[in-house]
């Protein structure tokens, strides 16, 4: 029997009428907290601190901060607080904000950061005039202002970057107790509506710790720009939101959610970065609560505004954001930068990189809800190989579950799983299966009852088990947060717990925000209760964390379990491969995150790259949309240029919505299917090259799908543009996404340093002058070597990418105004953690018009690759050499060459040299 909700799925996807139901959704009125702090606009703060109390000790600075009644005529202290500023390595700042003995602890964010930050010297420079200077070692420095309280985060030049309560909007809602409080006429003075109760629709939160938001004005003077905080559909860069809705985080599933929009979605990453011709940096809210973000840049005519006060003097470029939380701490990292890349990196110190993926999921994935039954795959999988088009991955959707309990199988459908999953892996394929964080309360399936007997649910506001609705009709939801419920659920990934898998199975973990289709937003109550550690004599409402603490992390706790339980299986062998749905910062530590339920339409195919580029520069690199449209049918059109994007971004896979047509790359007419094979062709030639992309991320923690601005900080019209990105810092790739396109523009950066583009198509080079026009036909996509770069590729595509593991290569080399050119290769086998025992090889080549090298980077690393060189492609000769000869361990040998187009082009052939030693080509003239 198919769910109810199920069923008002399907009813809602037929009724025509697509779009999201924003009465299912709180506006910023509608949230209580939203509310409050958006009206409270006081003239002038009453943070205040005291400097007596100043404290330094091991790079960690301390001030007593108070809050202070300004009517009084002796500024009687209402709360006090402890601010807390650290030093970090890196030109990072931490500042923090707590009540003086709080009435309960407030919740700290446990899992978005990596490690420990690592402090850095910092000391007291200055204190005079009611201002204190601290300093950090790289010359960065903070000054704070006594009365009122404001803090500002001065540049290497001494000029304020960042600057916190210049418009007064810091507040810390004091915890109280739920007390009658009275007037001095003993009149009993009525709460404010809301404080230890709000209803939404026909929910009702009863907020048992009353008010506990906080908020802080965050200044970015200079700034062009602001980005970050996804997920939203709108641009990269963030709009100005005073007369409209704030962006929104709160991991949300979002029935056809909307595009251009600030609505909150699946994920919630609260990192911002400003950027401006001047200097870019950042801030990470470190906050796991709903929160709203308010945007007012002064471009946009927003000096005189409710949010901005008249302090910006006659600035010209200046960004204010404000953010605002229901729960938690006032706790931030300021990132000094000072370019994109810089803050980009700081940031993912923090919160760590993705880890080196295993191989195959960076190539073609196939998945459905649902691949019906065993029949179903193998058709699947063969039509693959029929038509020629390479895949490495299956997937499975909850109906390969005994009526979604997860961790079995329909016996019926899938009576042979292991079989199933040797039929995939006899051609280098894998198979992912869903896992949802639901778990079915039905007597006898063990994981309820083990669950409920071990009390592994999340509670409910009373303590009880919290029920709710999802696909699997009444179901509870597994508590991360307590450590026993972890182990549990990590060892439901056994291979003999869970029969048919093995290390080629992996897993999708899907309506992780939690997805609860009859709670409050489609989500789990914030009265629910979640595990914390006892204490002695701490009972009550302080021996639990509320959902509303620590929503957003929910799906990060999620999938940390399910990557300790696939780490564990395997001894620890195996890389894990997961997908989730929701995101938190550090998500990117253990999971690929995709855009989730989007339509085949065009303008969802466009905002795909503004929302990877936005999940990128928040750390999570591994992001793709579901290709074709997860709703409704993509006609041959769409689907081709949805390929052709999807081709160029991290996470490759093709889904679609169950009431939906079947759309195979074969079920279209042949010439669509051929564009089809064509984009995933180019995919697969370009493997190594994602390979490399993603180990250097993990070194570096730089973004792997770029914006514009990151490469080319310095020149302004990159600043907004979002509809083209680079990868790594070496193809530009602006896919087509309207249709009936002929052309296309094309920016084409760098012209102030005479950055050649050559066309990936032609090896036609363009001087980079900004926009141009560019034809495109129906096969073509517009990508662009950079001028100056070299980039393995793999020619001889196979079915798989394992299959080609041991293929030979193509190097391009694209050369620049200089006739140089440099580039990397990344090689291990794919899936293993031997690469930390030095089993790799990390390469640089170097061309130059004397020699072309390639060099171990680290020498004591080594892979026994039986991969060669069969062809260098040489773009962009002014002069052809003469002759080449190849130098490796002993062996010398002449090589060949050929000229191609005008002569520009010039092709070593088989130059034959194995990759599993450097090697060297001089060329005579
Ligand atoms: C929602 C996911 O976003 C979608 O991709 C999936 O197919 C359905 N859940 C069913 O599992």
């Amino acid at each position: 029997m198919k769910s109810l909700c199920l069923i008002l799925v399907v009813l809602l996807a037929l009724s025509g009428s697509f779009g999201v139901d924003r009465n299912n959704f709180k506006s910023c009125d509608q949230s209580g907290f939203c509310k409050r702090l958006r009206a409270f606009k006081p003239e002038r703060s009453q943070y205040v601190a005291d400097f007596s109390t100043q404290m330094l000790h091991d790079n960690m600075f301390f001030l007593d901060v108070n809050m202070v009644d300004l009517e009084s005529e002796k500024r009687t202290v209402l709360f006090r607080y402890v601010l807390k500023v650290s030093g970090l390595v890196d030109n990072t700042f931490r500042v923090e904000m707590e009540e003086v003995n709080p009435l309960y602890p407030r919740y700290i964010t446990l899992l978005a950061l990596k490690d420990s930050p690592i402090g850095d010297n910092l000391k007291v420079i200055s204190k005079k005039d009611g201002k204190l200077t601290l300093a950090n070692t790289k010359g960065h420095r903070v000054v704070i202002t006594a009365d009122p309280l404001k803090i500002e985060f001065l540049d290497k030049n001494g000029e304020v970057a960042v600057v916190f309560n210049e418009n007064s909007l810091m507040h810390v809602e004091p915890l109280v107790t739920k007390q009658e409080r009275t007037d001095e006429n003993g009149e009993i003075i009525p709460e404010e509506e809301g404080t230890w109760g709000e209803n939404f629709k026909s929910h009702h939160d009863s907020k048992p710790r009353g008010n506990e938001a906080i908020s802080l004005d965050i200044g970015f003077p200079d700034a062009d720009h602001v980005y970050g905080i996804p997920e939203h559909t709108d641009k990269l860069a963030l709009a100005t939101t005073t007369s409209g809705e704030p962006y929104r985080l709160y991991n949300l599933d979002v029935f056809e959610y909307e595009l251009d929009s600030r609505m909150a979605i699946y994920g919630a990453v609260p990192v911002l970065y400003a950027h401006g011709l001047k200097r870019t940096v950042g801030v990470f809210w470190h906050n796991s609560a709903e929160t709203w973000v308010d945007v007012a840049n002064i471009a946009d005519g927003t000096v005189v505004s409710s949010l901005v006060n008249l302090v910006t003097g006659g600035q010209k470029r200046r960004v204010d954001t404000r953010f605002m939380s229901e729960s938690g701490l006032i706790d931030v990292f300021i990132f000094m930068g000072d370019s994109p890349s810089d803050v980009f990196r700081q940031y993912t110190r923090l919160t760590g990189a993705a880890p080196i993926p295993p191989k195959f999921s960076l190539a073609y994935h196939q998945c459905r809800w649902n691949y019906v039954d065993e029949a179903d795959v193998r058709g699947v999988d063969d039509n693959f190989d029929t038509h020629d088009i390479p895949a490495d991955v299956i997937w499975l959707d909850i109906e390969y579950t005994d009526r979604k309990k997860y961790f079995t199988w329909d016996v019926e459908k899938f009576p042979h799983p292991a079989q199933m999953v040797a039929n995939l892996t006899a051609k280098g394929r894998k198979l992912v299966v869903i896992i949802d964080p639901h778990i079915k309360r039905e007597a006898g399936y063990f994981l309820h009852e083990d669950a409920t007997e071990k009390g592994y649910y999340v509670k409910d506001k009373d303590g009880k088990d919290y029920e709710g609705w999802c696909w699997p009709g009444s179901s509870s939801y597994l508590d991360f947060f307590n450590p026993e419920a972890t182990r549990y659920y990590s060892e439901r990934y056994k291979f003999e717990n869970f029969p048919g898998t093995n290390k080629d199975v992996h897993i999708w973990n899907d309506m992780n925000e939690p997805s609860v289709f009859n709670g409050p937003e489609i989500t789990m109550p914030k009265d629910c209760r979640h595990w914390k550690e006892p204490q002695e004599g701490v009972e009550g409402i302080a021996s639990y964390w509320e959902h509303r603490h620590i929503h957003n992390e929910y799906g990060l706790w999620n999938i940390r379990a399910t990557h300790q339980g696939m780490l564990d299986r395997s001894d620890k062998k195996y890389r894990p491969f997961i997908l989730t749905r929701s995101a938190f910062a550090g998500t990117q530590r253990y999971a690929a995150v995709w855009t989730g339920d989007n339509a085949a339409e065009w303008g969802f195919l466009a905002a795909s790259v503004p929302m990877c580029l936005s999940l990128g520069i928040a750390g999570i690199s591994f992001c793709g949309s579901d290709v074709g449209g997860f709703f409704k049918y993509p006609e041959a059109e769409l689907m081709t240029r949805w390929y052709q994007a999807g081709a160029f971004q991290p996470f490759f896979r093709a889904h679609s919505h169950i009431e939906t047509k079947r759309r195979e790359p074969w079920l279209y007419e042949p010439a669509t299917t051929a564009l089809i094979r064509d984009a995933n062709r180019r995919r697969y030639a370009l493997i190594d090259f994602w390979y490399t992309l993603f180990y250097e991320h993990s070194r570096d923690g730089l973004p792997v799908m770029r914006p514009l601005f990151q490469e080319f900080p310095k020149e302004e019209a990159t600043f907004t543009i979002d509809d083209q990105y680079l990868l790594g810092d070496k193809l530009l790739v602006r896919p087509v996404v309207t249709a009936a396109a002929t052309s296309v523009q094309v920016y084409f950066p760098g012209g102030d340093t005479n950055t050649l583009w050559y066309d990936v198509d032609s090896y036609q080079p363009r001087v980079a002058n900004g926009y141009a026009n560019i034809d495109v036909n129906i096969a073509k996509i517009p990508v662009y070597q950079r001028g100056g770069s070299i980039i393995p590729r793999k020619e001889r595509v196979r079915r798989s990418s394992q299959l080609m593991a041991d293929d030979p290569y193509t190097l391009v080399v694209t050369l620049d105004a200089n006739n140089t050119a440099t580039g990397s290769l990344y090689i291990d086998d794919g899936e293993t953690y031997e690469y930390k025992k030095k089993k790799y090889i990390y390469a640089k080549f170097s061309y130059t018009t004397e020699e072309m090298t390639y060099t171990f980077v680290n020498d004591k690393a080594t892979y026994p690759t039986l991969s060669w060189v069969e062809r260098i492609v040489i773009a962009g000769i002014k002069v052809p050499p003469k002759t080449a000869k190849l130098h490796q361990g002993d062996k010398q040998v002449a090589l060949q060459m050929t000229l191609h187009r005008g002569n520009d082009v010039l092709v070593v052939r088989k130059p034959a040299a194995t990759m599993a030693q450097p090697w060297k080509i001089t060329f005579s003239y």
